[in-house]
Formats: C-alpha cells, structure tokens, sequence
C-alpha cells in the first residue's frame, strides 16, 4: 500500500496543504516524519478538517515534534492547560504585526501548532512570511550587509501597547502581566537553521534595534529588511474554518493576523514547542 498523505503547495515560495492524516498523539512515526520533512521544505503546512482534535490531543501531536513550552513566557495560558495559549481576540489581545513568535527570550520556540476554535465567516485570515526565500532573495551586497549584524529583541513593546488598549480592564491586566517580566536578548539578524542549513532573516516585531548602531539608522535597516521579508512573494494567507491547523517552523518564518473583523468572534489555540539558541553566520 502506498502512503495516502498528499502534500500540495499553496503559494510560490511558501506554504503547503497535507491531507490524509488525522493529526493526534498517535501518529504512526512514519507519518511524523513525512509532516516534519513537509514542515522544513515548506515552513508552514496546513491541514483541513482537524475537528477531532482537542486541548489535549493537540498538545499530544504536539510533543511528537518537540518539547511543548509553557504556552508563552508572558501572557497567561489556559488555567487547566499550561501549554495552550489561548489566543481569544475578544479580550483584546491584538498581535497584527509581522513577528516570530517570542525572539524576546534566549531560545525562541522551533515551532508552532495553531488551531482554529471559533472564526469569523470571513476575515481573520493569517498571513505567514518565509524568511529564507527572504534572505536569498535580497541582492548579494545587502546579504554581506546583514550577515554581520545582530539585534535586540525584547517585549517591552508589547507592554507598551496592550497598556493603550481601549478595555481598562485588558489593559491592567496586561501590564501587570508584562510589566512584571521585561525580557530582552540579542541575536543574530541572519540565523543558519539548525536543521537545513539555511540561512534566514531574524528580525520581526520585536526585534528593536541593531547592534551598534544609532536609533535613526537601526530603525530605517530594520524598516528595509522588514519590507522585504514581507513583500508579498514571499507570504502566503491563510483562510481558516474550524478544525484547521497550522504548523509553522519558527526559525523559517515570520507570521500576523488580519485584523479585519471587527468585533466577530476569533479564538485560536496555540502549541509552541521549545527551540535553541539562533546560531549566527560566523559563529
Ligand atoms: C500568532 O500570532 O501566533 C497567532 C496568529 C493568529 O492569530 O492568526
């Protein structure tokens, strides 16, 4: 018997749709490895129709491809399940900026698994960005350029905003929350991925300076590098229905939500799974 898993791709340069597998901790490992290996090439898979799948089944996969994290350093998980993060944005939460998920600590996560609750009938899409096709997509003098360089990332700046939101009540609650574990580290701005050998760009919401270099001139290399990597070649969109799940590799991607649907219901839940060190060109 053949495999019946397809693996089809969604955009050009990033993106694929795996069918023919009920995701769960039971995964045959022969199955495991052929979505791993769809993950590396592709960045980010999607699959349809996971409506079988609940906190702890997904939680389950999860650990098949890693070691899941505490759901996130800073915002609250689900109280009874500290690996879920529960991205309900009814309460205010508002991630809309090109990002790799939580490069404000030493050892950013490998992975994410995303998995649509509740979604608006239209709108809510997200977008992903392949940060490899970035770098090697960037003129060879800009890659000497950005192959030297190191950044600070630190989520100060998501203090700062969820502190203006227009709820009094999110907005204390976050502060206390964010106030209270300021985090900031230093990358490099080009990382060789630990599994493919692939050179991509670290940057993303977070990250807020350039080592080394004055306020003006960081932000305008930030601004530059950022607008190619999220240049429209490089991006795929997702639309979801409930019981899809996205699995992105954290190392290879940058990704935001579509903030287009006003006061719609939108909930998503979120597996991260821990990740190492980025390792730089020269290292
Ligand atoms: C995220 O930023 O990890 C979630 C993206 C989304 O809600 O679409």
């Amino acid at each position: 018997f053949g495999s019946s898993i397809t693996i089809t791709p969604v955009a050009g340069r990033i993106g694929a749709e795996i069918s023919g597998v009920r995701l769960g901790g039971d995964l045959e490992p022969d199955v495991v490895a052929e979505v791993r290996a769809a993950l590396l090439r592709h960045k980010v898979v999607f699959l349809r129709g996971q409506d079988h799948l609940d906190e702890e089944s997904q939680v389950a996969f999860a650990r098949l491809l890693g070691e899941p994290t505490t759901a996130h350093p800073t915002v609250p998980s689900l109280d009874r399940n500290p690996h879920i993060l529960d991205l309900d944005y009814s309460h205010g939460q508002k991630v809309d900026r090109w990002h790799t998920d939580v490069t404000f600590v030493d050892r950013p996560p490998l992975a994410s698994v995303l998995r649509a609750v509740v979604v608006p009938p239209a709108g809510g899409d997200t977008l992903w960005a392949n940060t490899v096709a970035a770098y090697e997509h960037l003129p060879v003098e800009l890659r000497d350029l950005v192959d030297r360089l190191r950044a600070i990332h630190t989520n100060q700046f998501d203090y700062a905003r969820v502190a203006t939101s227009d709820n009094p009540d999110v907005a204390k609650k976050y502060a206390e929350v964010f106030s209270a574990v300021a985090f900031e580290t230093e990358h490099p701005v080009v990382r060789v991925h630990p599994e493919t050998g692939e050179r991509s760009i670290l940057l993303g919401d977070f990250a807020k300076r350039v080592v080394g270099l004055s306020g003006e001139t960081s932000a305008a290399i930030i601004r530059l590098i950022q607008d190619h990597v999220t240049q429209v070649e490089n991006t795929v969109r997702w639309h979801w229905a409930p019981g899809d799940v996205a699995i992105w590799d954290n190392r290879a991607t940058q990704h935001r939500v579509v903030h287009d649907f006003g006061d719609l219901p939108r909930r998503l839940h979120r597996v991260t799974i821990a990740g190492d060190v980025p390792v730089g060109v020269d290292s």
